[in-house]
């Protein structure tokens, strides 16, 4: 499904339907087949709404940079459009940067939050310089050449070696992307603000998910943000890494319906 938002055409999955609604945001760069079993898996008792962020999947990219705010503000601007007033907010990675820039500006529009192998700090000098570093390796050797780079902090080796479909699919999911939408990205993580003040001020109920292999955002993260966001929860998939909902569907699936059954 499209709808015009923010003049730009965003793509979107809606599972419908009467449950509490659950809105998907993917990490980077992705889109939203990234949350396909889950849209599968949690139908029966969640509205699912995936978006393609813009410039991703079949969504449209406007002009001009983009920021966390940016991004979030587009997600607004579709729960909007689809009358939702309040959603359980989920993001996985930069999808949990940009959970962060929904929240500070639309509190009372999440009522819950999850937080899937992400973090609330910024990036290092070194993080800054390897976003400068990527967005020039899109624009030289394109979008599959950062997806390549990345490829093996995503999945686990055992899934790699193993699950040749799940590592076939991540990789073509990173190569299909457009270098201006990868690019932009790129930019607005680089410079996204420090999120660990905004810890203490969720008021929301909080899920956190980490892969208990995740080396790309390791687990220590996901302690440092259960320790600082009131009363959150922290589950850790073991056998999974960055992608936890991708490789290890049916455990975060589990997470995340006890989490939304305790919001019930
Ligand atoms: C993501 O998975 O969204 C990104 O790898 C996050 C990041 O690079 O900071």
């Amino acid at each position: 499904m499209k709808v015009h938002v923010r003049g730009l055409e965003m793509a979107y999955e809606d599972t419908n339907g009467n449950g509490i609604p659950l809105l998907l945001i993917h990490g980077f760069p992705l889109d939203r087949t990234l949350w396909a079993a889950q849209t599968r898996g949690l139908a029966d008792m969640a509205r699912v709404i995936a978006p393609d962020l813009r410039g991703f999947g079949e969504s449209g990219l406007p002009s001009g940079a983009a920021t966390m705010d940016t991004y979030a503000d587009d997600l607004r601007g579709l729960l909007d459009a689809l009358g939702v007033k309040n959603a359980v907010v989920a993001g996985l990675s930069m999808g949990g940067y940009i959970a962060f820039a929904f929240y500070r500006r639309n509190p009372a529009r999440v009522r819950g939050l999850i937080l899937a192998n992400t973090k609330a700090g910024p990036d290092s000098p070194e993080g800054k310089q390897g976003r400068d570093e990527n967005a020039a390796l899109a624009h030289t050797q394109g979008a599959g050449a950062v997806g390549d780079k990345m490829l093996p902090k995503m999945l686990t080796p055992k899934t790699a070696a193993e699950r040749p479909d799940v590592a076939k699919a991540a990789r073509a999911m990173m190569a299909r992307q457009s270098v201006d939408a990868v690019v932009a990205a790129l930019m607005a993580m680089r410079d996204r603000p420090d999120s660990t003040p905004t810890l203490a001020e969720i008021a929301a109920p909080t899920l956190i998910v980490t892969g208990a292999e995740d080396t790309l955002i390791p687990p220590k993260e996901s302690e440092a943000m259960r320790d600082a966001i009131h009363g959150a929860r922290l589950v850790s998939i073991p056998g999974a890494a960055h992608l936890s909902n991708f490789e290890a569907p049916d455990a975060f699936n589990a997470a995340v319906r006890e989490f939304l059954k305790s919001l019930a």
